[in-house]
């Protein structure tokens, strides 16, 4: 027996999303530069088809230049792959994507054929950021929650280009535990999907393995040596986090943590590199002549 676990809501995204692709000459895949694994949506490939696509690892700003890098390697996929990374809240930046999806679709962008392209991702990798940088205005909603549906809205530039952001919302690797960690930790599931101070754990496992500098220059830690549980302590500590004389405020302590972590308050941090992720799971790696990074 076939065991259908798809929620509604998945189902009609699927559809809604294949509809879309007829009319798509260019799928702008945006990724979270921190974790571009995790923040991919499993089924894209599969609904792109054929279609060109520009991978876009967005937040680079606030993720680990050289995995960035390594990223874009791995992730322009064959010829109709590119990747770049950039940062959406400049605008100058996200002004490279017209260029590349019309490097892609040659036989588009002359009169009454602008190059149509299509937005898609996971919630809150900045999809709507990238919209409204490109047309030079707030014409998409930015949303301080994942997962907030809007209505698909297309948007004419005056440069033979057309925009459509995602009708309907795309989910992340459910079924990936690792990945749903780093996504909690960089804020990319929302607060009421997870337990707090399990990702404050991970969070500071992770970093005293990956980054123990910034941990430690950040909250003045004495030994990364110890349990998750006693590193949050430290935390509270070192911030003054109190409920009472004596008694740690954890709870405050996991909430700065993650603010912190999430806003670049402890440098840029990337959540994954390409060799923690198992090859199948990642696209072709055929082409490695990346877009050089706006990171
Ligand atoms: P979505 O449409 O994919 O759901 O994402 P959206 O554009 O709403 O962006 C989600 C959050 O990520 C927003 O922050 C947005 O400002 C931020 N963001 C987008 N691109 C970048 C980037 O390149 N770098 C950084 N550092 N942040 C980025 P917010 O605080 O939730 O909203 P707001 O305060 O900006 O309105």
């Amino acid at each position: 027996m076939t065991i259908n676990w798809f929620p509604g809501h998945m189902n009609k995204a699927r559809r809604e999303i294949a509809q879309a692709m007829a009319q798509t000459d260019v799928v702008i895949e945006v990724r979270d530069a921190r974790l571009p694994s995790a923040s991919a949506n499993p089924m894209l490939e599969e609904l792109r088809g054929e279609r060109p696509c520009v991978r876009v690892l967005n937040k680079a700003d606030l993720a680990d230049p050289a995995v960035t890098e390594a990223w874009m390697a791995v992730l322009a996929g064959d010829r109709s792959v590119r990747c770049i990374a950039l940062t959406a809240t400049h605008a100058s930046e996200v002004r490279r994507i017209p260029k590349v999806c019309r490097a892609l679709a040659p036989s588009r962008g002359g009169p009454g054929k602008p190059v149509r392209a299509l937005v898609v991702g996971i919630p809150n990798v900045g999809k709507s950021t990238v919209i409204n940088s490109l047309k030079g205005r707030r014409v998409a909603e930015v949303a301080d929650r994942p997962a907030v549906t809007r209505r698909r809205q297309r948007v004419d530039l005056d440069i033979g280009f057309s925009l459509s952001d995602t009708p309907g919302v795309l989910w992340p690797k459910l079924e990936d535990q690792a990945a749903a960690y780093r996504l909690a930790a960089t804020g990319g599931i929302g607060a009421a999907a997870f337990d707090t101070f399990d990702v404050a754990h991970f969070t500071l496992a992770f970093l005293a393995q990956r980054y123990p500098e910034a941990l430690r220059s950040r909250y003045k830690l004495t030994s990364l040596d110890r349990e998750p549980t006693e590193l949050l302590e430290d935390v509270a500590r070192a911030r003054g986090l109190l409920i009472r004389r004596g008694e740690l405020d954890l709870e405050r302590a996991a909430d700065v943590l993650l603010r912190e972590v999430r806003s670049g308050k402890l440098g840029r941090i990337s959540f994954e590199r390409p060799e923690d992720v198992a090859p199948e799971t990642e696209p072709s790696t055929e082409r490695k002549d990346a877009e050089p990074g706006g990171a």
